[in-house]
Protein backbone atom coordinates (compact mmCIF):
# COMPACT_ATOMS: atom_id res chain seq x y z
CA UNK A 1 0.00 0.00 0.00
CA UNK A 2 1.25 3.30 -0.72
CA UNK A 3 1.67 5.68 1.96
CA UNK A 4 1.09 9.56 1.50
CA UNK A 5 3.18 9.67 4.87
CA UNK A 6 6.58 8.83 3.05
CA UNK A 7 5.58 10.82 0.26
CA UNK A 8 6.14 13.84 2.82
CA UNK A 9 9.10 15.41 2.10
CA UNK A 10 11.26 15.62 4.82
CA UNK A 11 12.39 18.97 5.97
CA UNK A 12 14.64 19.92 8.91
CA UNK A 13 11.87 20.12 11.28
CA UNK A 14 12.45 21.30 14.87
CA UNK A 15 9.23 21.31 17.55
CA UNK A 16 7.43 24.62 17.17
CA UNK A 17 9.15 27.34 19.17
CA UNK A 18 7.62 27.50 23.14
CA UNK A 19 6.20 31.14 22.36
CA UNK A 20 4.37 30.03 19.32
CA UNK A 21 2.65 27.56 20.99
CA UNK A 22 1.86 28.59 23.86
CA UNK A 23 0.05 32.34 22.19
CA UNK A 24 -0.92 29.61 20.25
CA UNK A 25 -2.15 27.81 23.54
CA UNK A 26 -3.92 31.27 24.83
CA UNK A 27 -5.60 32.08 21.32
CA UNK A 28 -7.01 28.47 21.97
CA UNK A 29 -8.11 28.84 25.24
CA UNK A 30 -10.02 31.83 24.30
CA UNK A 31 -11.99 30.48 21.66
CA UNK A 32 -12.75 27.12 23.88
CA UNK A 33 -13.85 29.15 26.67
CA UNK A 34 -17.00 30.10 24.21
CA UNK A 35 -16.83 26.84 22.28
CA UNK A 36 -17.01 25.22 25.80
CA UNK A 37 -19.72 27.11 26.75
CA UNK A 38 -21.34 26.51 23.65
CA UNK A 39 -21.33 23.30 24.00
CA UNK A 40 -22.95 22.43 27.19
CA UNK A 41 -25.78 24.23 26.29
CA UNK A 42 -26.08 22.16 23.57
CA UNK A 43 -25.64 19.30 25.53
CA UNK A 44 -28.20 20.19 28.76
CA UNK A 45 -31.47 19.15 26.38
CA UNK A 46 -30.44 15.47 26.04
CA UNK A 47 -28.99 15.19 29.56
CA UNK A 48 -32.72 16.12 30.89
CA UNK A 49 -34.28 14.40 28.32
CA UNK A 50 -33.21 10.95 30.35
CA UNK A 51 -30.26 10.33 27.88
CA UNK A 52 -27.82 9.01 31.02
CA UNK A 53 -29.20 6.55 33.33
CA UNK A 54 -29.80 7.82 36.76
CA UNK A 55 -27.27 6.37 38.19
CA UNK A 56 -24.60 7.96 36.41
CA UNK A 57 -22.43 10.61 37.98
CA UNK A 58 -23.11 14.14 36.00
CA UNK A 59 -20.74 16.41 34.74
CA UNK A 60 -21.34 19.13 37.41
CA UNK A 61 -19.78 22.29 35.20
CA UNK A 62 -16.20 20.59 35.42
CA UNK A 63 -13.80 21.54 32.43
CA UNK A 64 -10.23 21.03 31.65
CA UNK A 65 -7.44 23.78 32.22
CA UNK A 66 -8.18 25.11 28.79
CA UNK A 67 -12.44 25.60 29.58
CA UNK A 68 -13.92 22.69 27.58
CA UNK A 69 -16.56 20.90 29.31
CA UNK A 70 -15.79 17.17 30.28
CA UNK A 71 -17.21 14.68 28.65
CA UNK A 72 -20.49 13.27 29.99
CA UNK A 73 -19.93 9.72 31.58
CA UNK A 74 -22.81 7.86 29.62
CA UNK A 75 -20.36 9.16 26.56
CA UNK A 76 -16.74 8.17 27.96
CA UNK A 77 -18.35 4.37 29.46
CA UNK A 78 -19.95 4.03 25.99
CA UNK A 79 -17.41 5.04 22.97
CA UNK A 80 -14.73 2.79 23.79
CA UNK A 81 -11.72 1.17 22.06
CA UNK A 82 -10.90 -2.08 23.44
CA UNK A 83 -9.55 -4.72 20.62
CA UNK A 84 -9.53 -7.39 22.94
CA UNK A 85 -13.69 -7.40 23.72
CA UNK A 86 -14.48 -5.52 19.81
CA UNK A 87 -13.51 -3.16 17.21
CA UNK A 88 -16.92 -1.38 17.47
CA UNK A 89 -16.67 1.09 19.69
CA UNK A 90 -20.41 0.59 20.78
CA UNK A 91 -20.26 -3.03 21.42
CA UNK A 92 -17.47 -2.93 24.03
CA UNK A 93 -19.16 -1.40 26.88
CA UNK A 94 -21.90 -4.82 26.63
CA UNK A 95 -19.37 -7.20 25.48
CA UNK A 96 -17.60 -6.26 29.12
CA UNK A 97 -19.64 -5.72 31.17
CA UNK A 98 -19.10 -8.70 34.34
CA UNK A 99 -15.62 -8.48 32.85
CA UNK A 100 -13.13 -10.07 36.11
CA UNK A 101 -11.27 -7.30 37.53
CA UNK A 102 -10.55 -8.45 41.37
CA UNK A 103 -8.49 -10.30 42.33
CA UNK A 104 -5.91 -8.15 40.42
CA UNK A 105 -2.13 -7.93 40.50
CA UNK A 106 0.77 -5.89 38.57
CA UNK A 107 3.50 -7.02 38.26
CA UNK A 108 6.59 -4.29 38.18
CA UNK A 109 9.85 -6.29 37.64
CA UNK A 110 13.22 -6.21 35.25
CA UNK A 111 15.62 -3.59 35.37
CA UNK A 112 14.68 -2.37 38.94
CA UNK A 113 16.53 -2.90 42.26
CA UNK A 114 13.36 -4.35 44.44
CA UNK A 115 11.02 -5.90 41.87
CA UNK A 116 7.09 -6.09 42.92
CA UNK A 117 3.71 -7.89 42.66
CA UNK A 118 1.02 -5.40 43.94
CA UNK A 119 -2.46 -6.19 44.56
CA UNK A 120 -4.78 -3.77 43.30
CA UNK A 121 -6.10 -2.99 46.47
CA UNK A 122 -2.19 -2.44 47.76
CA UNK A 123 -1.76 -0.01 44.62
CA UNK A 124 -5.15 2.00 46.12
CA UNK A 125 -3.70 2.35 49.66
CA UNK A 126 0.23 2.73 48.58
CA UNK A 127 -0.73 6.00 46.61
CA UNK A 128 -3.34 8.68 47.25
CA UNK A 129 -5.87 9.11 44.67
CA UNK A 130 -5.73 12.77 42.81
CA UNK A 131 -8.42 13.94 40.17
CA UNK A 132 -6.94 14.55 36.81
CA UNK A 133 -9.17 16.21 33.89
CA UNK A 134 -7.30 15.48 30.66
CA UNK A 135 -8.01 15.92 27.33
CA UNK A 136 -8.22 11.91 24.91
CA UNK A 137 -6.90 12.60 21.76
CA UNK A 138 -7.86 8.96 19.72
CA UNK A 139 -5.29 8.44 16.54
CA UNK A 140 -8.77 8.10 14.55
CA UNK A 141 -9.13 12.24 15.08
CA UNK A 142 -11.78 12.09 17.87
CA UNK A 143 -11.25 13.37 21.28
CA UNK A 144 -13.35 13.64 24.74
CA UNK A 145 -12.30 15.15 28.09
CA UNK A 146 -12.44 12.90 30.89
CA UNK A 147 -11.78 13.40 34.89
CA UNK A 148 -9.68 10.54 35.28
CA UNK A 149 -8.91 9.56 39.73
CA UNK A 150 -5.62 7.70 39.62
CA UNK A 151 -2.37 8.67 40.60
CA UNK A 152 1.27 9.53 38.97
CA UNK A 153 3.06 6.35 37.90
CA UNK A 154 6.41 8.05 38.96
CA UNK A 155 5.10 7.30 42.22
CA UNK A 156 5.07 3.29 41.38
CA UNK A 157 8.20 3.52 39.70
CA UNK A 158 9.94 5.13 43.03
CA UNK A 159 8.81 2.61 44.84
CA UNK A 160 10.63 -0.20 42.85
CA UNK A 161 13.64 1.83 42.63
CA UNK A 162 14.49 1.31 38.64
CA UNK A 163 18.33 0.55 37.78
CA UNK A 164 20.54 2.96 36.25
CA UNK A 165 20.70 0.77 32.87
CA UNK A 166 16.53 1.28 32.55
CA UNK A 167 15.55 3.62 29.74
CA UNK A 168 12.64 2.24 29.05
CA UNK A 169 8.71 1.11 30.53
CA UNK A 170 6.88 -1.77 28.90
CA UNK A 171 3.04 -2.30 29.77
CA UNK A 172 1.66 -5.31 29.01
CA UNK A 173 -2.55 -6.11 29.05
CA UNK A 174 -3.72 -9.34 30.49
CA UNK A 175 -4.59 -11.82 27.85
CA UNK A 176 -7.77 -13.69 28.69
CA UNK A 177 -9.01 -14.70 25.51
CA UNK A 178 -12.21 -16.86 27.43
CA UNK A 179 -13.38 -13.38 28.75
CA UNK A 180 -12.11 -11.03 25.95
CA UNK A 181 -12.88 -12.63 22.48
CA UNK A 182 -11.39 -10.42 20.85
CA UNK A 183 -8.07 -11.91 21.40
CA UNK A 184 -8.97 -14.84 19.48
CA UNK A 185 -8.48 -12.77 16.37
CA UNK A 186 -5.17 -14.01 14.70
CA UNK A 187 -4.91 -10.65 13.03
CA UNK A 188 -3.40 -8.91 16.11
CA UNK A 189 -0.48 -9.93 18.53
CA UNK A 190 -1.77 -10.19 21.76
CA UNK A 191 -1.31 -9.13 24.68
CA UNK A 192 -1.64 -5.37 24.17
CA UNK A 193 1.79 -4.29 24.65
CA UNK A 194 2.59 -0.09 24.83
CA UNK A 195 5.62 1.37 25.51
CA UNK A 196 7.22 5.03 26.96
CA UNK A 197 10.74 6.26 27.18
CA UNK A 198 11.37 6.30 31.12
CA UNK A 199 11.70 9.86 31.36
CA UNK A 200 7.92 10.42 29.51
CA UNK A 201 7.35 7.58 32.14
CA UNK A 202 8.33 9.89 35.17
CA UNK A 203 6.65 12.68 33.90
CA UNK A 204 4.26 14.07 36.25
CA UNK A 205 1.49 13.83 34.15
CA UNK A 206 1.88 10.67 33.26
CA UNK A 207 -0.89 8.65 35.16
CA UNK A 208 -1.94 5.22 36.49
CA UNK A 209 -5.70 5.95 36.52
CA UNK A 210 -8.44 3.32 38.37
CA UNK A 211 -11.54 6.12 38.43
CA UNK A 212 -13.12 8.03 36.47
CA UNK A 213 -15.83 10.71 37.44
CA UNK A 214 -14.86 9.47 41.31
CA UNK A 215 -16.33 5.89 40.37
CA UNK A 216 -14.56 3.03 40.18
CA UNK A 217 -12.94 2.67 36.74
CA UNK A 218 -15.63 0.49 34.65
CA UNK A 219 -14.09 -2.66 32.36
CA UNK A 220 -14.52 -0.60 28.96
CA UNK A 221 -11.90 2.18 30.28
CA UNK A 222 -9.37 -0.45 31.54
CA UNK A 223 -10.47 -1.65 34.96
CA UNK A 224 -8.72 -1.99 37.27
CA UNK A 225 -6.51 -0.61 36.27
CA UNK A 226 -4.71 1.60 32.43
CA UNK A 227 -2.20 4.22 31.82
CA UNK A 228 -3.20 7.88 30.42
CA UNK A 229 -0.76 9.76 28.62
CA UNK A 230 -2.34 12.88 27.46
CA UNK A 231 -0.12 14.31 24.98
CA UNK A 232 0.38 11.34 22.95
CA UNK A 233 -2.55 9.31 20.86
CA UNK A 234 -5.06 7.35 22.82
CA UNK A 235 -3.60 3.77 21.99
CA UNK A 236 -0.78 4.50 23.81
CA UNK A 237 -2.95 5.15 27.01
CA UNK A 238 -2.85 0.99 27.50
CA UNK A 239 -5.77 -0.69 29.54
CA UNK A 240 -6.42 -3.51 32.22
CA UNK A 241 -2.19 -3.70 33.25
CA UNK A 242 -0.84 -6.70 34.83
CA UNK A 243 3.03 -6.01 33.98
CA UNK A 244 5.31 -3.53 34.00
CA UNK A 245 9.18 -3.89 32.97
CA UNK A 246 11.65 -2.23 33.05
CA UNK A 247 13.96 -2.13 30.30
CA UNK A 248 16.94 -0.82 28.09
CA UNK A 249 15.10 -1.57 24.68
CA UNK A 250 12.79 0.20 23.19
CA UNK A 251 9.81 -1.93 23.73
CA UNK A 252 7.72 -3.44 21.08
CA UNK A 253 4.55 -2.14 20.78
CA UNK A 254 0.90 -3.83 19.21
CA UNK A 255 0.27 -1.07 17.30
CA UNK A 256 3.85 -0.46 15.82
CA UNK A 257 3.77 -4.09 14.63
CA UNK A 258 1.09 -4.46 12.76
CA UNK A 259 1.21 -1.05 11.22
CA UNK A 260 4.94 0.72 11.57
CA UNK A 261 4.22 3.49 8.98
CA UNK A 262 1.06 4.12 10.62
CA UNK A 263 1.65 3.97 13.96
CA UNK A 264 5.12 5.34 15.46
CA UNK A 265 6.71 4.29 19.07
CA UNK A 266 6.41 8.17 20.42
CA UNK A 267 2.93 9.03 19.29
CA UNK A 268 2.89 12.58 20.15
CA UNK A 269 -0.38 14.55 19.08
CA UNK A 270 0.58 16.19 16.50
CA UNK A 271 -1.12 18.61 14.26
CA UNK A 272 1.58 19.02 11.63
CA UNK A 273 1.65 15.40 10.70
CA UNK A 274 -0.64 13.39 9.17
CA UNK A 275 -1.53 9.88 9.27
CA UNK A 276 -1.33 8.02 6.07
CA UNK A 277 -4.89 7.99 5.33
CA UNK A 278 -6.14 11.09 7.19
CA UNK A 279 -5.23 14.26 8.40
CA UNK A 280 -4.15 15.09 11.79
CA UNK A 281 -5.01 18.88 11.78
CA UNK A 282 -8.44 18.85 13.76
CA UNK A 283 -10.61 16.50 15.54
CA UNK A 284 -14.35 15.93 16.92
CA UNK A 285 -14.68 16.29 20.21
CA UNK A 286 -17.32 13.83 20.90
CA UNK A 287 -20.41 15.71 21.68
CA UNK A 288 -19.81 18.51 19.24
CA UNK A 289 -21.07 19.18 16.05
CA UNK A 290 -18.15 20.73 14.25
CA UNK A 291 -14.76 19.85 14.51
CA UNK A 292 -12.03 22.00 15.82
CA UNK A 293 -7.89 22.51 15.51
CA UNK A 294 -5.52 19.70 17.58
CA UNK A 295 -3.34 21.18 19.65
CA UNK A 296 0.36 20.33 19.40
CA UNK A 297 1.41 17.77 22.06
CA UNK A 298 -2.64 17.72 22.61
CA UNK A 299 -2.26 20.95 24.44
CA UNK A 300 0.29 20.09 27.01
CA UNK A 301 3.47 21.50 25.19
CA UNK A 302 4.64 23.59 28.29
CA UNK A 303 5.04 20.09 30.29
CA UNK A 304 6.43 17.73 27.97
CA UNK A 305 8.41 19.80 24.71
CA UNK A 306 11.39 19.56 26.78
CA UNK A 307 11.34 15.77 26.29
CA UNK A 308 11.87 16.14 22.68
CA UNK A 309 14.16 18.55 22.50
CA UNK A 310 16.43 18.47 18.92
CA UNK A 311 14.42 15.81 18.08
CA UNK A 312 12.60 15.79 14.33
CA UNK A 313 9.00 15.39 15.89
CA UNK A 314 8.29 14.56 11.68
CA UNK A 315 10.36 11.18 11.64
CA UNK A 316 9.71 10.52 15.61
CA UNK A 317 5.92 9.96 14.70
N1 LIG B 1 -5.74 -0.78 25.59
C1 LIG B 1 -5.96 -2.06 25.24
N2 LIG B 1 -5.52 -3.04 26.03
N3 LIG B 1 -6.65 -2.40 24.12
C2 LIG B 1 -7.11 -1.43 23.25
O1 LIG B 1 -7.72 -1.78 22.21
N4 LIG B 1 -7.28 0.98 22.76
C3 LIG B 1 -6.55 2.25 22.90
C4 LIG B 1 -6.39 2.65 24.36
N5 LIG B 1 -5.99 1.52 25.18
C5 LIG B 1 -6.88 -0.06 23.58
C6 LIG B 1 -6.20 0.23 24.79
C7 LIG B 1 -7.15 3.34 22.15
S1 LIG B 1 -6.98 3.30 20.46
C8 LIG B 1 -7.75 4.41 22.77
S2 LIG B 1 -8.25 5.76 21.87
C9 LIG B 1 -8.01 4.41 24.22
O2 LIG B 1 -7.62 3.20 24.83
C10 LIG B 1 -9.50 4.63 24.45
O3 LIG B 1 -9.76 4.72 25.82
P1 LIG B 1 -11.25 4.87 26.33
O4 LIG B 1 -12.07 3.80 25.64
O5 LIG B 1 -11.21 4.72 27.80
O6 LIG B 1 -11.71 6.24 25.91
Amino acid sequence: MSSPFKSVPIRSYEITPRETYLSRRDFIKAAGLIAGSAALAACAPSVAGGDESVSAPSGSGKTDELGDAVNTYQEITNYNNFYEFSTGKEEVAPLSKGFTAAPWTVEVYGMVNKPQTFGIEDLLKLFPQEERIYRLRCVEAWSMVIPWNGFPLASLLAMVEPTSSAKYVRFETVYRPEEMKGQKSPFYPWPYQEGLRLDEAMNDLTLLATGLYGETVLPQNGAPIRLVVPWKYGFKSIKSIVKIELTDKEPATLWSTVAPNEYGFHANVNPEVDHPRWSQASERRIGELSRRPTLMFNGYGEQVADLYAGMDLRLHY
